[in-house]
């Protein structure tokens, strides 16, 4: 089954086809240069952080529309709190506010709201609203928008080995057993496959420490636009770039 889609490229308007048999299962996008959409705009950062909570309803719903199974979005890095505590705090009050304003709408779209990094270290008042948001979700069976905050890719494999040790002191498992999909089931992640694509957006070429393990086969894509301005057209038109690559996984064809 094939869909049409008008997508402007800048240009000229230009017709992309998605396969919608061929979705990426998992879309994990670094939404990156609200910084700088709001300097453009002469506007203090904070907007472009505002700008950047509204862009995500839209990207979320088209995912869905599209059959999208896991929707990763990272929002807040391990490195980020060497900000200034006053955009940090920004930026925790803002995902409170989406996830009150937003939940409504997302459960009645079927979507699971869930998170990876190490939640512990939110403000109390974000980790109850992600508790709850995961807890009245969590039955339902559409795309599950994977909240990446306080998360680190090198974090996040310290942790595993961590809890991998404990386990092998306790004798729950051997060394022998010790395997890729062992460690994968003690990252964030477990249970979701790796990222098919990852989507960096602000033109940036470089991961910040996003999903290290996860990305080992994962096909990236770069664009210039700046988060606040990515629309369903850019997914599209990523996800059509994606349908053209030829994943090979170290084999040949
Ligand atoms: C992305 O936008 C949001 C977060 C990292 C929290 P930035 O705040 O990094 O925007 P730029 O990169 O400074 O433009
Ligand atoms: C990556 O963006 C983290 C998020 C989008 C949450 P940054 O803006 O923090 O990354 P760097 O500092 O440009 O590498
Ligand atoms: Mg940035």
């Amino acid at each position: 089954m094939k869909n049409i889609f008008g997508v402007n490229t800048g240009s000229e308007d230009t017709n992309i086809e998605i396969d919608l048999n061929n979705i990426p299962k998992h879309i994990a996008i670094i939404m990156d240069g609200n910084g700088r959409w709001a300097k453009q705009k002469k506007l203090p950062r904070t907007f472009g952080h505002k700008a950047g909570v509204e862009a995500i309803r839209e990207i979320v719903k088209e995912s869905s529309r599209l059959g999208v199974k896991y929707l990763t979005l990272y929002a807040f890095s391990t490195e980020n709190w060497k900000r200034p505590k006053e955009e940090v705090n920004t930026l925790m009050k803002l995902l409170v506010e989406y996830l009150k304003k937003e939940f409504n709408e997302l459960n009645a779209q079927n979507v699971i709201i869930r998170s990876i990094g190490d939640i512990s270290k939110l403000p109390i008042i974000c980790q109850e609203q992600l508790i709850d948001a995961y807890n009245n979700t969590k039955n339902n069976s559409g795309l599950v928008l994977n909240l990446a905050l306080n998360y680190g890719g090198r974090s996040e494999i310290v942790s595993a080995l961590k809890n991998i040790y404990k386990e092998l002191q306790e004798g729950k498992i051997s060394l022998d057993e010790v395997n890729e999909d062992i460690i994968e089931n003690y990252l964030y992640t477990k249970g979701m496959p790796d990222p098919d694509i990852i989507i960096r957006t602000a033109g940036e070429q470089r991961l910040s420490n996003f999903l290290l393990w996860q990305c080992a086969y994962s096909e990236f894509w770069y664009t210039n636009v700046k988060w606040p301005d990515f629309k369903k057209e850019h997914l599209n038109m990523a996800i059509y770039d994606y349908q053209n690559r030829d994943r090979r996984y170290g084999g040949i064809k």
